[in-house]
This record gives C-alpha cells, structure tokens and sequence, in this order.
C-alpha cells in the first residue's frame, strides 16, 4: 500500500452533527523505535505489547460549519480547556486533511482524558493520537459507511502515526508490529498491524507494572531525540540490531523462552538510553532511582528466580515485565524494595491488552 491508498473515497453524506467516542490503550515497546525519516517514516522497525489500564478516552462531537477555509475546535483535557495541546492538534489537523477533507466542514469539541495520573510521566501521545484518530476515522465511515473494518483499522493506524509514531501501534491488541521488515508479511513502515506468528500464552497474559519514578517534564522530548538520530554515529549499526531482535524474537515468543525474552527486552531498553546518551548533544533520562530498581530487579531474580525483567521507554520510569503466575511475588517485592524508588510510593500495575474499543454514548 502507498499513501495514496489512504485518500478518501468522494462522500456519499455529510450529517449535520454527531458525537463519537474511542477509548485507546498506551503500548510499551520491545524493539524500540528510535530515530525516523520525513514524514514519521520510522528509521527501524519496531514491536510493542499493547496496554489495557493505562488508556485515553476521548468524545468527538462534530457540527456542520459555514465555509471551510479553516480548522475550527475547541480542546478540554480532564474536563478543562487545555490551550497548550492545541498547536499539537492544528499541526496533526494540517498533516492528515488531505486524507481527511471533511476536517475543514466542521466544528469539533474535543473532550479527552487519560486513566493514568495526570503528568505521570507516562507518555500519553501514543493513546491519546490513537483515540483521536479512531474518532476521526469513525466521523469518516459516517460519509462513507462503505468502508471495511481493515481499511477503518489501518488508517486509524496511518493517521495515529503521522500524530505520534508509536501511537500506530495502539489501535490493535496485543503485540503489534510496525515498520518495514522483510521476515514480516504484512509489515509496513506507514501503520501498525498485528503481529502475525505464533505467541505462546504466556505472553498473552503478560503483566506490565509502571515504576513512576519521576514524573516531571523531560528534558529532551523524543522528537528532537528522533532527530538525534541523525548523523549518530551508531545509527546504521543499531538500525540493523533492531531488525535482527525482530527475528531473534519470534522463536522466542512462539516457545515462551522467557530467558530469551528477558535478554532481548533489556538490552533493547539499554541501547536506546545508550543511543541517548552517545547523541550530540548527549543527554541521560534515567534517574538514580531507575539504575536503583534496576539493579534491584537483576539481583532480585538471580536469587528467586522470578522471570521478571525491565523495559524503558524515553523516561526515567521503569516498566516491569512479568508472567501472570508470578504476580503475588512480584507484588512483594515491589512492596518491600521498588516502591521507596517510586515518586510518593506511586506506581500502576497494567497487563497486555486487546487494542482499541469504542465506546458508545
Ligand atoms: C522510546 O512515538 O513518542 O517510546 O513519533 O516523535 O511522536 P514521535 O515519537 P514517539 O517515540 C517513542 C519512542 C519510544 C520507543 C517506542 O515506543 O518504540
């Protein structure tokens, strides 16, 4: 498919006002997406576990306007107007209306919220594009309720990625892969689409706890981390590392190698703070705290054999990644070593989840 295959087909009606709601989950990611080319092609492939608990929820009511010379909506985040967020949407409104031209006939209020703790530190671009863009695309099958249930999908995804690139891969559940990988059928650096080989079970009930460990603005966002990618002196070489984890990684989740799992998941969350701290400028987004519970969770299961492991995303906070069967272990220990780590004891215990649901009114 080109981007072409996502323009959109002539309306058949334009309804003179509406309201949808999509609630989309976060995704945390195994092999790390770091570093892209115009426009959010991803330098890399990439592959995630979709969440469940941490969500974005977000209403779209839309009413018919005079003219369409320009956009025109108003924003409310947790229930109040949010000025801050609206550049973001303008600039996510400017990149899609050539597949979305009903974006300039109408009005829209935008009503959105996450389940997690405001300024958590989690990221919620990816949840909060991925709703946005399920909304949208549901406005859209409205003018052209011929539209099958995989293109409504795929440009969810196609649409999610031009606002946030990993927000392509939280439309579906429960591993997604995206980017271009010539071992995946199906992959494709333009949207995310579910992985396609086998999963053993236990990675279809896998639990994710989210150590919020600093929940302050980042220093360097990872936008202009992307860019750092650029002229790294590392970066053909990681580029290539990340396609090799994506086929050392299917023999491991067909036979659910958790050994092989955990080696894989650190050493990608390592070598995407590396390429962070190896970048010109150089920065570090771990904390003390962070190489604490790190170090903390590698003597923990060297001495009880818990196969519990840590993943990063571009923060200083710590997702641990565990089998369903080791829950009350890995609740004791959090408890009695991890949580003094953890900004006020604060932490949020998520699991993989099925993708995207609407929600209705
Ligand atoms: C470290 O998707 O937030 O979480 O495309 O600029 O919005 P933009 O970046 P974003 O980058 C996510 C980076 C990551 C790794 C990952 O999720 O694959």
């Amino acid at each position: 498919m080109t981007e072409n295959d996502f323009l959109p087909n002539v309306y058949q009606e334009f309804p003179l006002s509406g309201k949808v709601t999509w609630r989309a989950p976060s995704n945390i990611a195994l092999v790390k997406y770091w570093g892209k080319k115009p426009v959010q092609i991803p330098a890399n492939p990439s592959i995630s576990f979709t969440l469940d608990t941490c969500a974005t929820t977000t209403s779209v009511t839309f009413t018919k306007k005079e003219g369409d010379a320009d956009f025109s909506f108003d924003l409310l985040f947790e229930g109040k107007p949010k000025e801050e967020f609206k550049p973001k949407i303008l600039t996510f409104f400017e990149r899609i209306v050539s597949y979305l031209p009903f974006l300039k006939a109408y009005h829209f209020d935008i009503d959105t919220s996450n389940s997690f703790p405001h300024s958590s530190g989690i990221a919620s671009s990816a949840s909060g594009m991925a709703a946005l863009s399920l909304c949208l695309m549901d406005i859209e099958k409205q003018l052209d309720p011929t539209m099958d249930r995989t293109t409504f999908n795929r440009k969810a995804s196609y649409l999610a990625r031009l606002g946030s690139g990993s927000a392509c891969r939280s439309i579906h559940g429960s591993l997604v892969e995206w980017g271009i990988h010539e071992n995946i059928p199906q992959s494709s650096d333009l949207y995310g689409t579910e992985y396609p080989f086998a999963i053993d079970s236990v990675f279809k009930t896998y639990q994710d706890t989210i150590l919020l460990v600093h929940k302050g603005e980042k220093q360097v966002s990872s936008t202009v981390g992307h860019q750092l990618m650029k002229g790294h002196p590392y970066a053909e070489n990681r580029f290539q590392q990340a396609v090799q984890n994506l086929d050392s990684l299917k023999p491991i989740l067909a036979s659910g190698d958790l050994e092989g799992f955990i080696q894989l998941v650190e050493s990608e969350a390592l070598t995407l703070h590396a390429m962070m701290m190896t970048s010109m400028p150089y920065f570090i987004l771990m904390k003390p705290d962070t190489l604490e519970i790190i170090n903390k969770i590698w003597k923990y299961r060297q001495e009880s054999k818990v196969p519990v492991c840590f993943t990063l995303d571009a923060g200083a906070n710590v997702h641990m990644l565990y089998p369903e069967n080791v829950k009350e272990n890995v609740q004791r220990f959090i408890d009695d070593e991890l949580a003094m780590h953890c900004e006020n004891g604060q932490y949020i215990h998520d699991r993989v989840g099925k993708g995207a649901v609407k929600i209705n009114d």
